[in-house]
């Protein structure tokens, strides 16, 4: 008997799109780059490729992180859980925009350039502008041997695979995880102590199983999705650790199902968008269990109460009372690591909001997989 099965097939491996591949990779592509990477002794992250002795990593005053689009949103990400866990003031800036406004180089901050395909023009020209004002930059990339991964001084490659769908997944979800090693090994020659890196490792080797949890709820993340690709608008929304969350989710949101998707600091809504809140504009809301939950559900009372819907992500511990919401439960980790896990149900909803709609999921209109020119 002959079998009919023509090569993409055998690249899509049986899935319908890249995209689905991908993000279905994703407990696999994170053990990749946790593999070898972890250090219980001394609780830890091994990264021997950054090329920087626990001096030079203790003498660094601030971090900067560079990048383009997603990558850009993954490095607020990891500013944040820098900050928390080396308590370093750390943040992230558009490639794009750093390297046309002069910037001042420190030579005691540590910049890192992220990318999955290393050849982002904006990413590698921020790279280059930083190395002649002889500051220190290391990389956190994907493709071995590219552009920006050769440019920096050092780095941790993502090992995550190939990653051919246009809306990056996988890649992004093994940045954060990198963003979470680099902040061990930054903590760990600071004040973070030997139990809380462990803490984190024990976290951070849990993911991959937890990852693969969500993904278990893609049928019902597809139902949710179906709802919200009905709007012409929506809202995304979520704060300090879950804005990050909430800018990746609605730039996936817009990149492939062609629906405006706005997002915004949950602090940020009464001070100017809630005016838009009505029955037509449905609202994805961030809301993890953690210091901020109570503030979080108090926003999304305030959206409810003007005819909004909310669609919220969210913990199996948060009390949602007399709100009527529906909910994407996404496992519990540690604080500091939530938003890798929070971004995961985001790639589905996007993905089946796209299938429901009918459009060209891996090769969305207008834009390409790396932008190499001007
Ligand atoms: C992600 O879904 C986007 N297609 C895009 O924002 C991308 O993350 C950005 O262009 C940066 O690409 P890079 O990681 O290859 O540098």
């Amino acid at each position: 008997t002959e079998i009919d099965i023509d090569a993409e097939d055998l690249d899509l491996g049986g899935y319908p799109h890249y995209m689905a591949k991908e993000i279905q990779e994703q407990p696999e592509s994170v053990e990749r780059i946790i593999r070898g990477r972890l250090d219980d002794r001394f609780g830890v992250a091994r990264l021997d490729g950054l090329n920087l002795t626990p001096r030079e990593l203790r003498g660094f005053a601030r971090v900067k992180i560079l990048g383009c689009g997603s990558a850009y949103y993954v490095g607020q990400i990891g500013a944040t859980m820098i900050e928390e866990l080396a308590r370093i003031p750390s943040d992230a800036e558009a490639a794009s925009e750093f390297r046309y406004r002069n910037p001042i180089i420190e030579a005691d901050t540590l910049y890192i350039a992220v990318s999955q395909s290393g050849e982002t023009i904006d990413t590698a020209f921020a790279v280059e502008e930083i190395k002649r004002k002889g500051g220190r930059v290391v990389g956190l990339v994907n493709v071995v041997g590219s552009t920006i991964a050769r440019a920096c001084e050092g780095g941790v490659y993502l090992h995550a695979g190939p990653e051919i769908a246009v809306a990056s997944t996988k890649a992004l979800t093994n940045m954060a995880v990198g963003f979470a090693l680099i902040a061990l090994a930054l903590g760990r020659v600071r004040d973070l102590s030997n139990a809380d890196g462990q803490r984190i490792i024990d976290a951070v080797r849990a993911l991959p199983g937890q990852i693969k949890a969500i993904l278990d709820f893609e049928p019902e993340i597809a139902e949710h999705a179906k709802t919200v690709a009905a709007a012409k608008s929506l809202f995304f929304v979520g704060r300090v650790r879950g804005y990050p969350v909430a800018r990746e989710g609605a730039q996936k949101f817009k990149e492939i199902s062609y629906r405006h998707a706005e997002a915004y600091q949950t602090s940020e809504l009464k001070h100017g968008p809630l005016a838009l809140i009505d029955e037509s504009l449905p609202t994805v809301a961030v809301v993890p269990s953690d210091e901020l939950t109570e503030r979080n559900l108090a926003a999304v009372q305030q959206i409810k109460a003007r005819g909004g819907a909310v669609l919220a992500v969210t913990h199996a511990d948060v009390d949602f009372g007399e709100l009527e919401v529906p909910r994407i439960i996404v496992p519990k980790t540690e604080p500091e690591l939530d938003p890798i896990l929070l971004t995961i149900p985001l790639q589905l909803l996007a993905y089946h909001a796209a299938l429901t709609l009918g459009y060209d999921i891996d090769k969305p209109r207008n834009l390409a997989k790396s932008v190499t020119v001007e």
